[in-house]
């Protein structure tokens, strides 16, 4: 101990007493009240109590920043989302699919057809299921929903290719599971969607782009390029959407340096959950139970006076209109017809409805209000809606994947233990 003795006193505050502690390089310290030595205090136990507690962070993580990325952000005040420094509503109506995700996998859009041709020679033949997925599948399509039996699936495959933590691989190896994952995705689920149908698998075409060749694959006919513009505009634009639950798993998951197969298997569990990506089709059936744009206000109001949520309205991060909704209804005008129409007048008068019965939430229709309309417009099936979110959203969860693995910590926050205070006798079992 240093003489004469350094203490501090009882009343000091804590931010302090913590960097007297740290300048001096001690780890305990002594401290005295009227000279008198009370306790000792650990630069251990003050640096826990100075960094952010539990207590701290709000509820489910909202708003708390737990990385830095170049992947994408969201800006909800403003209305306004990009992928890396490019507006993600411009992507979506002046780039394909494929130009969307070198960019996210590579950090920039292809500037020459050439490296754009390059992008696809690459990562089209990696579309065909692997001999052994497609084996299994038929059992698999019987028991699971596409978006179940799409971790099976990419579990399978994963193992079958023998991918390796990204803690073992370099930069490469990583990427290029990354692609095979994100091609083989829409494969598998229109695969698992037509065996429920008892319809026969249709194998990709390497002659169709991202989105036409989905398409195909779902439905075995040539696609429409109208219906093919859609749905590549919607793919782009939800392609990512900063740190919602799927790709934070994912990335939780790459902090721990498992392989690209286990991330992306966890966010598409993720996914599924109903208040995640769960639920486009039920603003459809809003918009279907409403039927005529007359009875619009009345079964609104009602649900709102029986405190139901409306669905496809309002939004966690957006406090304005979500760009994607107002993309995505532009597209659905395009496309036309009487489902699109009633739509757009639901949406008017649930906006106003919404605005006079919870004033001041800003509640605006969000990317699944008009997501379920333009998918239906285009021939998907409802129970295909959040199976069609996955094949594109597999790109966004990749990229941060392959972002989160050059960081070599692992993400590992705490919990507040609010239980019955320990040590406790273990109770012996009773008999009988
Ligand atoms: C998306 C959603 C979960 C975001 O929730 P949030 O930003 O955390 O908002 P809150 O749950 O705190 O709600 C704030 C207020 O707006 C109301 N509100 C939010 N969304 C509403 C909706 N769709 N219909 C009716 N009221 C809604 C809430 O009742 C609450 O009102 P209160 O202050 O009187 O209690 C929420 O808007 C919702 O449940 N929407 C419907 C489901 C949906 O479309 N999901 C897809 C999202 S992309």
């Amino acid at each position: 101990m240093t003489s004469p003795v350094d203490t501090v006193p009882t009343d000091l505050d804590l931010a302090a007493a913590l960097s007297t502690l740290r300048e001096r390089g001690y780890r305990h310290m002594p401290v005295t009240r009227d000279g008198e030595l009370v306790g000792v205090v650990s630069l251990r136990d003050l640096a826990r109590l100075a960094t952010i507690g539990p207590a701290d962070v709000p509820r489910g993580l909202k708003g708390v920043v737990v990385a830095d990325t170049t992947v994408s952000d969201v800006r909800g005040n403003e209305g306004f989302y990009h992928y890396r420094q490019h507006s993600a509503i411009d992507l979506s109506t002046n780039r394909p699919f494929e130009d969307v995700w070198r960019l996210l996998i590579d950090g920039s859009l292809p500037a020459t057809r050439v490296e754009r041709d390059t992008f696809r020679a690459e990562t089209d033949p990696l579309r065909p299921l692997p001999p052994s997925v497609l084996e299994v599948l038929p059992a698999v399509a019987r028991t699971s929903t596409p978006l179940e039996g799409l971790r099976t699936a990419l579990s399978m495959a994963a193992s079958e290719r023998g991918l390796r933590p990204v803690l073992d691989l370099d930069a490469a190896a990583r990427r290029r599971d990354a692609l095979f994952l994100s091609a083989l995705t829409p494969t598998v689920l229109t695969a698992l969607h037509r065996l429920r149908r008892g319809l026969p698998v249709i194998e990709p075409r390497t002659d169709l782009p991202y989105a036409a060749n989905y398409l195909w694959m779902l439905t075995g006919v040539a696609p429409d390029p109208a219906a093919t513009t859609a749905v590549e505009c919607y793919l782009i634009s939800t392609i990512d959407h900063g740190f919602n639950a799927s790709t934070f798993t994912a990335r939780v998951i790459a902090s721990t340096g498992a392989d690209v197969g286990s991330c992306v298997v966890g966010a598409v569990g993720a996914l599924s959950g109903p208040l995640h990506g769960g639920a486009p089709s039920r603003a459809l059936d809003l918009v279907n139970e409403i039927g005529s744009p007359e009875r619009a206000r009345e079964v609104v109001t009602r649900k709102v006076v029986a405190g139901e949520r409306i669905m496809g309205f309002g939004h966690a991060v957006y406090r304005t209109d979500d760009p994607r909704s107002v993309m995505l209804r532009d597209v659905a005008i395009g496309l036309g017809g009487s489902l699109v129409e009633l739509a757009v007048a639901v949406e008017k008068t649930v906006v106003e409805v919404l605005a006079e019965m919870k004033p001041g939430r800003e509640l605006y229709a969000n990317v699944e209000f008009y997501a379920g309309v333009v998918m239906a417009s285009c021939g998907i099936p409802p129970e295909m809606f959040t199976p069609t979110f996955a094949a594109g959203r597999v790109v966004g969860w990749c990229a941060n994947v392959l972002e989160q693995a050059v960081d070599p910590k692992i993400i590992r926050p705490r919990a507040r233990y609010v239980g019955p205070p320990p040590p406790q006798p273990v109770p012996p079992i009773a008999v009988g």
